[in-house]
């Protein structure tokens, strides 16, 4: 059962709490939903694999640590308060050398690999 089957939250959400409490690395966790679009928190640390988006764009927002980002033709550096969008479509990977906290904006029921599946798919619309 997901949360938003029991209605609205009327509660403020605080990302960096959310995001420490989660159990392990690499496994991101809805906190919040607006319309069709999701609010994830993740831990990352390491390099996880190249993947793409057909159906949508993918929002990053980094709350503490470094986020690297690896596109086809370069890396970008994403800090804390920063906001980088991958373009749907578009080849990406995301890594951190240190573990990392974020936030992801998507729409309901995009998968963390895309279409790649494997391992390091998580699983889809856990709370947190
Ligand atoms: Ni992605």
């Amino acid at each position: 059962m997901s949360h938003s089957q029991n209605g609205p939250k009327l509660q403020t959400v605080n990302l960096v709490h959310k995001a420490s409490s989660i159990d392990k690395q690499w496994s991101p966790r809805i906190v919040a939903e607006m319309n069709d679009y999701q609010f994830k928190v993740v831990r990352i640390e390491g390099e996880f694999i190249w993947h793409s988006h057909p159906e949508t764009d993918e929002a990053f927002l980094v709350l503490e640590g470094e986020l690297r980002i690896d596109l086809p033709h370069g890396s970008v550096f994403v800090g804390p308060g920063e906001l980088f969008v991958v373009p749907r479509g578009v080849e990406h990977r995301t890594a951190s050398e240190a573990e990392t906290k974020l936030m992801m904006i998507e729409p309901r029921g995009i998968l963390n690999t895309g279409h790649e599946g494997g391992e390091r798919t998580a699983q889809n619309d856990v709370w947190i």
